[in-house]
């Protein structure tokens, strides 16, 4: 599963892993069945995630830097994982949405912090 890699390498990192560990402790059993409903929503159109992750990111980068340096190498980590796992429209697809959201919530980020 493209979370589960993703998220062992993510944990590891040493750009952002201690954000997940340490900022958000992060409760995995619950993180991420989120992020597989999220993903499938965007990719597969199915419903079932209701969060509000620019908020949830505004309020991380309150506690911990989240600049153009963590979103980089989180996309990084992504951008990775996909290749390693799958190739064709969906993984583009993935990739490409990925990096846009990235784009956005660090944008939005800036605005409501001095970054
Ligand atoms: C520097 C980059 C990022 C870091 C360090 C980061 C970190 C985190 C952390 C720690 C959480 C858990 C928050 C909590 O439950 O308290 C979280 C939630 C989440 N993240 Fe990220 N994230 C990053 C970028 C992204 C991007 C680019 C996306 C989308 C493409 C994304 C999607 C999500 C979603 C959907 C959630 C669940 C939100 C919710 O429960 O409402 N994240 N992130």
């Amino acid at each position: 599963m493209l979370d589960d890699k993703f998220y062992d390498k993510v944990k590891a990192n040493s750009v952002i892993g201690h954000i997940f560990n340490d900022t958000a402790k992060v409760d995995w059993g619950n993180h991420l069945p989120k992020m597989y409903s999220f993903w499938s929503g965007l990719l597969l159109g199915e419903h079932g995630f209701s969060g509000n992750p620019m908020q949830k990111h505004i309020e991380l980068s309150k506690q911990t830097p989240m600049t153009e340096i963590q979103f980089s190498e989180w996309l990084l980590i992504f951008t990775q994982t996909t290749d390693e796992l799958f190739e064709g429209e969906k993984a583009d697809e993935a990739k490409t949405r990925a990096a846009n959201i990235a784009r956005l919530m660090l944008h939005k980020i800036q605005t409501v912090t001095s970054n």
